[in-house]
Parts: C-alpha cells; sequence; structure tokens
C-alpha cells in the first residue's frame, strides 16, 4: 500500500498539532469492526465541544454495517458516496435541534454551526485512536427525514463514514486517483482579513 499517511497529512512544516495534521477524509477503510469503547470516547469527545448557551444541539445517529440503521442511513446516500462509503464498518448521522431547549427560542443561527464544532471534535478524537472519518453532504434529506422519523425542530447535518484506513489498491481506478491525490488549502490571505478582503498580516 502506498504511504498514505505521509502523503495525506498536512506538511510538517506548517508545525500543527499531530491531531490535526493527520485528520485526512479516505474513501476505503477495512473490515475490523471499532469498539464501543472508541466510539465512546469519540462521542464523549464530541458532546465537549462548545456550544452557543451550551445547549449541545448536535445529536448522532451511529449505524453498524449489518444493522438495519446502518442499512437506512446508506440508503440515503447519493450513488456516488454509496460506491465508496460502502466498505465502512460504521456510519453516522449527525442531526442539530434548531429550538433551544430552555424557552424552545429558534436556535437555527447556531444549531449546525456547534454540531460542526461537534464533528470536529469526533474527527480529531478518532484520529487520535488511529480510526478515520469522512464526512458527507451527498445524501438525500427526505429521505432522511422519512427513514428516522424526525421531529420538526431537528435539522440534518451530515453523514459519516468512520473506521480503519483500508487498501487504496481494491478501490477502482477513478475513487483510487482520488485517494492518492495531495490535499490542498487555500492560502490565509483568502481566509484571514482585517477588514472584509484585506488579509491580516499573519
Ligand atoms: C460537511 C461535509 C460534506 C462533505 N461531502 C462529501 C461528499 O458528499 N462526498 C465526498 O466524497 N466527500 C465529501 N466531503 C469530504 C470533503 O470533500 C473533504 O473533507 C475535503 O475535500 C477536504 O479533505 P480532507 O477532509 O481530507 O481534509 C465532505 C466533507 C464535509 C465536512
Amino acid at each position: 500500500m502506498p504511504d498514505l499517511e505521509h502523503l495525506k497529512h498536512a506538511p510538517a512544516d506548517l508545525g500543527l498539532n499531530d491531531l490535526i495534521a493527520s485528520r485526512w477524509s479516505p474513501r476505503v477503510y477495512t473490515d475490523k469492526p471499532v469498539s464501543n469503547e472508541d466510539l465512546k470516547k469519540i462521542f464523549t469527545a464530541a458532546s465537549w465541544a462548545a456550544s452557543s448557551s451550551n445547549e449541545q444541539p448536535w445529536r448522532f445517529i451511529i449505524g453498524h454495517k449489518g444493522d438495519d440503521t446502518y442499512n437506512k442511513i446508506f440508503d440515503c446516500l447519493v450513488e456516488f458516496n454509496q460506491s465508496w462509503a460502502k466498505s465502512a464498518p460504521v456510519l453516522i448521522l449527525t442531526l442539530a435541534k434548531t429550538t433551544f431547549t430552555k424557552d424552545g427560542s429558534p436556535n437555527n443561527a447556531w444549531a449546525l454551526h456547534d454540531t460542526g464544532a461537534a464533528s470536529a471534535n469526533m474527527c480529531l478524537q478518532a484520529i487520535a485512536l488511529g480510526i478515520h472519518t469522512h464526512g458527507m453532504a451527498g445524501f438525500d434529506k427526505d429521505k432522511v427525514r422519512t427513514h428516522f422519523n424526525l421531529p420538526a425542530e431537528y435539522t440534518e447535518g451530515a453523514i459519516w463514514t468512520l473506521g480503519y484506513l483500508g487498501d487504496p489498491e481494491t478501490l477502482p481506478k477513478h475513487l483510487k486517483k482520488m485517494e492518492l491525490a495531495p490535499r490542498t488549502r487555500k492560502p490565509l490571505s483568502e481566509l484571514v482579513f482585517t477588514e472584509f478582503g484585506t488579509p491580516a498580516k499573519l
């Protein structure tokens, strides 16, 4: 197998924390199941993310390969995502509660924001345990709502694969090419400003 970890990690000269440098989104997994102990740590890490008013609007629905929940989540994915996500031992659907529990007022502005933060924690705790994750927006939201009979105040976040890194040689050519492609990022000058559009001097 090519040295994917080396190829896909953020460059060492950026001096990033190892966890951040080593998280990336693969499209092939091994059959190895993920232990409940590790999953508990991963979701506990997610639950320790910051959130507006400490609402913790994130919810996770987890399916293990072979169970009904997995099959329902998998059925929501678009065909392209199904073509590679099928090797993942675990699928996770994230949801966000769009009302504050304390008074029922809208939390539309921050619910997905905070669910994203919890998802980032989930990914970093996973990689600390040698477990990879890959988020997907390519899924049918209506199917999610009906398959899981979602209450109105919950909105769909993303679907995630989770598992141990597999061998890219087993992938069809077009997916293998994506798997081996280098990762790129926008320069900070496009992202960090002093006034809108004026790059901060970093
Ligand atoms: C919310 C979200 C939605 C995404 N949707 C898809 C998707 O539908 N299919 C896919 O193959 N990758 C998807 N990705 C993966 C991104 O393409 C990937 O994170 C991005 O290219 C950066 O690569 P990295 O995660 O390896 O840093 C998604 C990622 C996130 C966070």
